[in-house]
Parts: C-alpha cells; structure tokens; sequence
C-alpha cells in the first residue's frame, strides 16, 4: 500500500514536471532542424571562423555545433530542456568542441545576444514577435540573423530561400523548409549634414526616415531640393544617389559607412572620386 502511494506520488510529479517544461517552451517544441537545412542556414549567414553563433533554443546544439565542427566558429546555445542542454555539452566534449562552443539552460527572452554576429532561430511566430525588438536593440549593425521556417512579421528578410527537406513536412503543407536571412541595419533615422572634402559648396542636408533596411529619404542643397533615390542599407554600409537638378549635371553616387552618428565614405561624380563625411544633426527617437 505505503509503495502504491509512493509509485503514485512520483507518477504525479513526473507528469507534473513535464508539464511545467512544456509550459516553459513558450518558443516552441523541440523539433530538430534536419542536417541539410543547418547546413544552408550557416551557407546563408555565411559563417567564418571570426564568428560567433548563438542559437535560441538550441535543442540538441546541432547548429552551434556543425558551426564549430566546420568553421572553428565559437558559440552558444540556450534552451529551457536542460536535458537537451546536457546533451549538447556533452557533444561538445565528445568532438573536441569545447573549448569553442558551451550550452545553457536559459530562457531565450532572458539570455544576453550581444555578443552574437549569428544569431540562427527556429522559434514559433508569437516567439519571433517577442524577440525581433531585442535582436535590433541587442546584436550590432551587419550581425546576421537566419531563420528556419518563421519570419519577423513587417521586419522583411534580406534572402529566402526554400530547399528540399524530405524528412520534415513544413508548415505550408510541403516537404520544404524556407531559411531567411537578415541583416541588422545600423539606426539611420534623422537628419544629416553631408560635406564633401574639399569643397565647402557642396553641402547637403539629407533627412532619412527608416523601416528596418528600408529607406526614404529627402535631400537639399542651399535650400533648393535635390532628388535622392537608389538608397540601400545593409548592416552599416549605405548607399544613395543625389541628382542635382541642373541640366546634364552627374549623379553624385554615395557609398559609406555608418559609425553612431557620423558617417564616411566615398562619392563618385562623373568617374571622379572624392571623401564625404557626414553628422547627424537631429536623430529620431522612433522605437524600432
Ligand atoms: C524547434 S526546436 C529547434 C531546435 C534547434 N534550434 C534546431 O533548429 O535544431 C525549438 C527549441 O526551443 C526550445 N525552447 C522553446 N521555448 C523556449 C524558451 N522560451 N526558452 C528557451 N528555449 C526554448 C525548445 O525546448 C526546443 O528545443
């Protein structure tokens, strides 16, 4: 009898347990990421050995892992199983990976990224909603963000592609997996002073709104506008087109980089080359 109730007992606090850790998975359940398809999303994300790769629910650690096995990448992964966890350290040691590579049982909305330059995720949509703010507040300007299967809402991949995945049925209902990429875009919005080296009259003032990588923007010289257009964001590099209005007056090609508040690079006008420079003179406070 005294056994009957003790067998009970930990029947009920087993089933009690696995409920709390399904309850914890507020990302997801653990579904593997087929081989093929890791494969592709570190293709995509272009991963070298200067990298470091963390995955949000890391399940058996197989991204960071394959990450460290092929490119010498450091990284880690985080996932509320800590069996999983345990399972994936011990990987680690079993292949000679860790002094490169570590797993912690985390909650990913808890878990500090800003070390990434590849963030990979295979997270339900709530969950990708609840990360994108901290991705763009947390990783720096150009860190890569892949995912498998699940995208960020308005925030629209850079790449996509859709691979053959026999072994996994996707959620649009075929034997494919769609990874994306996207880059993080440094913060542009404001308004800014542009000088080019050399030449104090040729000053503009260019005011930029953004969407994520997305620009629009208006730009003037002396008061009078100047058309603006073919403008790119990638990480911290941008690029833009000023078209002074006189007649048969060169395009002014913009190319820089994007450093908190300034910004340097090269304009090209009529294959002559000159520096720019340019200050923020007014940032926006917009949340992104
Ligand atoms: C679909 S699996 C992906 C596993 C691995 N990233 C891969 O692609 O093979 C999702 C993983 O996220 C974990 N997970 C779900 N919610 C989580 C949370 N809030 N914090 C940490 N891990 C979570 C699950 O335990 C599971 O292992």
């Amino acid at each position: 009898m005294r056994l009957t109730k003790f067998v009970l007992a930990v029947l009920c606090f087993a089933a009690a347990a696995t409920a709390a850790a399904q309850e914890e998975r507020t990302g997801g359940p653990y579904v593997p990421t087929p081989q093929s398809v890791v494969d592709e999303m570190l293709k995509l994300a272009g991963v070298r050995e200067e990298d470091f790769v963390v995955d949000l629910g890391s399940g058996d650690g197989r991204i960071v892992l394959t990450a460290a096995r092929r490119f010498q990448a450091r990284g880690m992964g985080v996932d509320i199983d800590g069996e999983l966890v345990d399972q994936s350290n011990a990987a680690a040691q079993r292949e000679g990976l860790d002094h490169l590579v570590q797993f912690d049982q985390r909650d990913v909305l808890q878990t500090d990224i800003g070390e990434a330059s590849v963030l990979t995720l295979y997270l339900l949509p709530n969950m990708m909603a609840s990360l994108r703010s901290k991705i763009l507040a947390e990783l720096k300007p150009g860190s890569r963000v892949v995912s498998h299967d699940f995208e960020f809402g308005e925030w629209q991949p850079d790449r996509k592609v859709t691979i053959d995945a026999p072994d996994k049925y996707g959620p649009g209902g075929t034997w494919t997996s769609n990874v994306m990429l996207w880059v993080v875009p440094a913060r542009v919005e404001g308004v800014w002073r542009i000088a080019l080296s050399g030449n104090s009259d040729k000053l503009y003032t260019v005011t930029l709104k953004q969407k994520f990588q997305k620009l629009e923007g208006e730009a003037r010289q002396g008061g009078r506008r100047v058309e603006i257009r073919d403008m790119h964001l990638e990480g911290n590099r941008i690029r833009f087109v000023l078209q002074p209005g006189a007649p048969r007056a060169a395009p002014r090609e913009f190319r820089g980089v994007i450093n908190g508040d300034q910004i340097g690079g090269e304009v090209t006008i009529a294959q002559a080359t000159a520096n720019w420079t340019a200050k923020r003179v007014v940032t926006s406070a917009r949340k992104r």
